[in-house]
């Protein structure tokens, strides 16, 4: 596996991944064409690559996409559910059903944290639903805390100032 920037030709991975991540229960919740066309889901990829917006994509063996994460900054008039505020960009993150299991999605959670880190952000948010026990112990591990509720998810922030970069892991 390979990790490298998403770039503005990403931005239908971005979209499937939207789907992954909302659907992220198995549940047949939104469409490809939802994200593109609900006002709320179409925020996190509209556009991709104005700036502020930083991404990672993971890449197989044979060059095939296996998941992104991304962050992007958002305003309080067009919020994710995970704002916090103008400054702080959010988090989405999310692996192909294939690819997962085999540490690509902590892979890429490092690797754009560490860019967010590096583009000088205090902080990154993000939104984890109630049950999604898999992502939120990933973000927990890394010193996310819950600074919020929206409807039945929490909002997570990790505060980039205190937080650290494990050391050894693959750059991008
Ligand atoms: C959540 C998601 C991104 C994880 O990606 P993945 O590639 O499958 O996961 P990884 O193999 O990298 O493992 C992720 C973490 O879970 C842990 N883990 C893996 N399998 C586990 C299991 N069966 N039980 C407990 N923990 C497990 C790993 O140790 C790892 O922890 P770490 O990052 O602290 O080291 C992926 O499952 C996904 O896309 N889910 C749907 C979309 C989604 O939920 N997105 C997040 C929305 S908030």
């Amino acid at each position: 596996m390979l990790l490298r920037p998403a770039l503005p030709t990403d931005v239908d991975l971005l979209t499937d991944l939207v789907v992954e991540a909302v659907n992220w229960t198995g549940e047949q919740r939104v469409t490809v064409a939802d994200v593109r066309t609900d006002d709320h889901l179409a925020r996190y990829v509209e556009g991709w690559g104005r700036p502020g917006d930083v991404g990672v994509v993971a890449v197989g063996d044979a060059g095939e996409p296996l998941g992104a994460a991304w962050v992007r900054l958002l305003t309080a008039d067009r919020a994710g559910w995970g704002f916090v505020a103008e400054d702080v960009p959010e988090l989405s993150l999310g692996v192909l059903a294939p690819g997962r299991g085999l540490g690509a999605g902590s892979a890429l959670l490092d690797a754009c944290l560490d860019a967010v880190r590096a583009q000088g952000s205090r902080a990154v948010s993000l939104s984890v639903e109630d049950g999604n026990d898999l992502a939120r112990g990933m973000y927990e591990r890394r010193g996310f805390v819950v600074v919020g509720r929206e409807g039945g998810s929490d909002v997570l922030l990790l505060d980039l100032a205190t937080s650290t970069t494990p050391a050894g892991r693959q750059k991008v």
